[in-house]
C-alpha cells in the first residue's frame, strides 16, 4: 500500500456504482483501501460495484445517512462521483443539473464539514473551461462554460473551495477530460443502458446493436472540421484518484487539476481506431452538431504529473482504449446486460 494511505481509514465513493466511480472503487481495493459506496442507483447499476466494497443505497444529500455512514465505517476520505454528467441533456434539463450537482454537492461537503472535515475530491469536467481554439487548457485557462453541466460543477468546485478553506480540509477538483474504455480486467466498463458518449456509441454500432454512428458536426474548426477531444483511460483516470488520495492525505496541496492526456484524437480518428481494432468499416452517418458541444478540449496535463509523480498512466494509446470498451460490450451483450 502507498505509505499515505496507511492511515487513512475507508474511502466513501459516492456514485461507485457508475462508471468512473465503479472503476475508482477497484483502483481503491486494488490498493489495500477499505471502500464504502454510497449510491442512489439513478444511473448506477448495482452489480457495477465490486464485491468487497461496503454499499449503502441513498442519496448524497442525505446529511443523517452521510454521518451514520462515516461513522460505522470509519470513514477518513471521500471521493464525490455521484452527479448528472450528460452536457446535451443539462442543455433542456439546466434544473436537474444545478440540483444534483451543486445544490446536493453542497450539502454533501456541509455534511462532512460539520465532522470536522477530510479529504475530499470532487470529480470535476473540462466542461468549465471557455471554449478554446486549439490550445491545450491549463488549469488557469478562463472558466466560462457553456453548457449548464459545466456551470453546475464550476460551482461545485467553488463550493468545495470555500467550504474546504473555512473549515479547514484539504481537497481536489478533478477536472476529466473525456473519459473512455473499462477496466482492462474485465471487472467493470460503461454499464448504463442510455449510450450518449461517442465511444460507447461507436462499439454499440460495431456490434450491431444501432444501425449506425452519428457523427455529430463536420465543420467545427478542427483540423478534419470533426470535434477533438483528450481520451483518457477509466482505469488511468482511476488510478489517478489513488494517487491523489495519496497526496492529499501527505498534506499535499489542494486545488483544481486537469485530468488528460495531452493529446487530442477527433472523432473521425477514435473511429478509424475502432476501425482498425474491427478489421472492417463502421457504419457512420453525418449528422447535426450537438448543443453545447464545443470544437475542442485538450488538456496541459502537466500539473497532474507534477502532482502525482509516483502515477504512471499505462492505457494511453487510443487503440487500447478501443480495444476494452469493444471487449466490454461484447461481455455486456453475451451477458445480455444491456
Ligand atoms: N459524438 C458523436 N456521435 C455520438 C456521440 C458523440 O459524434 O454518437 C461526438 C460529440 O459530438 C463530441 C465527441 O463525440 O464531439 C465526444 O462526445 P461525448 O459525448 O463522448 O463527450 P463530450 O465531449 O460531450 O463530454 C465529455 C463528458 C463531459 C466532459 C467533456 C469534456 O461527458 O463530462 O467530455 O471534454 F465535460
Amino acid at each position: 500500500m502507498i505509505a499515505a494511505l496507511r492511515d487513512l481509514g475507508a474511502v466513501l465513493i459516492t456514485g461507485g456504482a457508475g462508471y468512473i466511480g465503479s472503476h475508482t472503487a477497484w483502483a481503491c481495493l486494488d490498493a489495500g483501501l477499505r471502500v464504502v459506496i454510497l449510491d442512489n442507483l439513478s444511473t448506477g447499476v448495482r452489480h457495477a460495484a465490486p464485491p468487497k466494497a461496503v454499499f449503502v443505497e441513498g442519496a448524497v444529500e442525505d446529511r443523517d445517512l452521510v454521518h451514520e455512514v462515516i461513522r460505522t465505517y470509519e470513514v477518513g476520505a471521500v471521493l464525490h462521483f455521484a452527479a448528472s454528467t450528460i452536457v446535451e441533456e443539462s442543455m433542456v434539463d439546466p434544473d436537474k443539473y444545478h440540483r444534483n450537482n451543486t445544490l446536493n454537492s453542497f450539502r454533501l461537503m456541509e455534511a462532512i464539514a460539520s465532522l470536522g472535515g477530510m479529504p475530499f475530491i470532487l470529480s470535476s469536467t473540462a466542461a468549465v473551461y471557455a471554449p478554446s481554439p486549439q490550445g491545450r487548457l491549463t488549469e488557469s485557462a478562463s472558466v466560462d462554460p457553456v453548457s449548464p453541466y459545466g456551470l453546475s460543477k464550476l460551482r461545485a468546485e467553488q463550493l468545495l473551495a470555500g467550504t474546504a478553506s473555512v473549515f479547514g480540509f484539504p481537497y481536489l477538483a478533478m477536472r476529466y477530460f473525456n473519459v473512455a474504455g473499462a477496466d482492462p480486467l474485465g471487472r467493470t466498463g460503461p454499464s448504463a443502458r442510455s449510450a450518449t458518449h461517442l465511444l460507447k456509441v461507436a462499439v454499440q454500432a460495431a456490434l450491431g446493436l444501432r444501425p449506425t454512428l452519428p457523427i455529430h458536426g463536420r465543420s467545427h474548426d478542427t483540423p478534419d472540421g470533426a470535434c477533438v477531444r483528450d481520451y483518457i483511460h477509466v482505469s488511468d483516470l482511476a488510478q489517478a484518484h489513488v494517487h491523489a488520495l495519496a497526496h492529499l492525505a501527505g498534506g499535499g496541496a489542494s486545488g483544481v487539476v486537469n485530468c488528460g492526456t495531452g493529446r487530442g484524437a477527433s472523432v473521425l480518428e477514435v473511429v478509424a481506431a475502432l476501425e482498425a481494432e474491427l478489421g472492417r468499416a463502421l457504419p457512420t452517418t453525418n449528422a447535426a452538431a450537438r448543443l453545447g458541444d464545443v470544437a475542442y478540449a485538450v488538456a496541459d496535463e502537466t500539473k497532474l504529473r507534477q502532482l502525482l509523480p509516483d502515477w504512471t498512466p499505462r492505457y494511453e494509446d487510443l487503440g487500447l482504449i478501443v480495444r476494452s470498451a469493444l471487449a466490454w460490450e461484447r461481455h455486456m451483450l453475451a451477458h445480455a446486460a444491456i
